[in-house]
């Protein structure tokens, strides 16, 4: 199967909030605020494509036909901790989606995804499902956590993250070819621990104010 897509949303204000959030500067208030914020955009980006369909109401001055969102609902499914970060700005527009929480933790040393907690919607075969974490850096985690939706019946997955490495990507796209990556920037590399560069560094640390 050929790779689905990677698609970097260049959108002028997702790219001046990133170099915000890049700043070590930044304070956790900050960084979580406007984590949220383009959360909304990349939410704004990832549904671009959804099926309408055309349906009657009524004006207050005329009958007419109208566009709404047809087809399967969705479910967004944050990786712990730091997929709940893009949450609250999603579902601000997206306020009926269902939320699938994915508890996996990178061990230090061999950097593999461990599971510690899964809980989703029963019916993940009918929806679509939109699968969050801010870095997209070994892809150990993302591939993981694809694979365990599978496992419960997803068939229908997009992955959004903020940053990509390019080891990341390729991780997922050979893991999981049929799932399309959303990310506002790919940077250069992972250093030796994993992290990205240029990066922002750890981004739960950053929003929960810890380490
Ligand atoms: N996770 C992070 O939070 N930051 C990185 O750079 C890599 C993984």
């Amino acid at each position: 199967m050929a790779n689905a897509a990677v698609r970097v949303v260049d959108h002028p204000l997702v790219q001046h909030k990133l170099t915000l959030l890049r700043d070590r500067a930044r304070s956790t208030k900050g960084f979580r605020q406007i984590l949220n914020e383009i959360g909304m955009l990349l939410a704004y980006e990832v549904t671009r494509d959804l099926p309408l369909e055309t349906v009657t109401i009524e004006t207050p001055i005329q009958a007419m036909q109208a566009p709404q969102i047809a087809g399967k609902k969705l479910v967004l499914a944050p990786i712990l901790r730091a997929g709940t970060g893009f949450l609250d700005g999603m579902l601000s527009l997206m306020p009926s989606a269902r939320v699938a929480h994915i508890g996996l933790y990178r061990d230090p040393e061999s950097l593999e995804a461990v599971e510690y907690y899964f809980k989703a919607p029963s019916d993940l075969a009918d929806r679509t499902v939109l699968v969050l974490d801010p870095m997209l850096a070994t892809g150990n985690s993302a591939a993981a956590a694809i694979a365990l939706l599978k496992a419960r019946g997803a068939q229908d997955l997009r992955f959004v993250c903020l940053l990509a490495a390019p080891e990341g990507i390729a991780h997922v796209q050979e893991a999981h070819p049929d799932v399309p990556i959303w990310t506002a920037a790919i940077d250069s590399h992972l250093n030796d621990h994993g992290y990205i560069v240029p990066g922002l560094g750890d981004a739960g640390d950053r929003m929960y104010g810890t380490r």
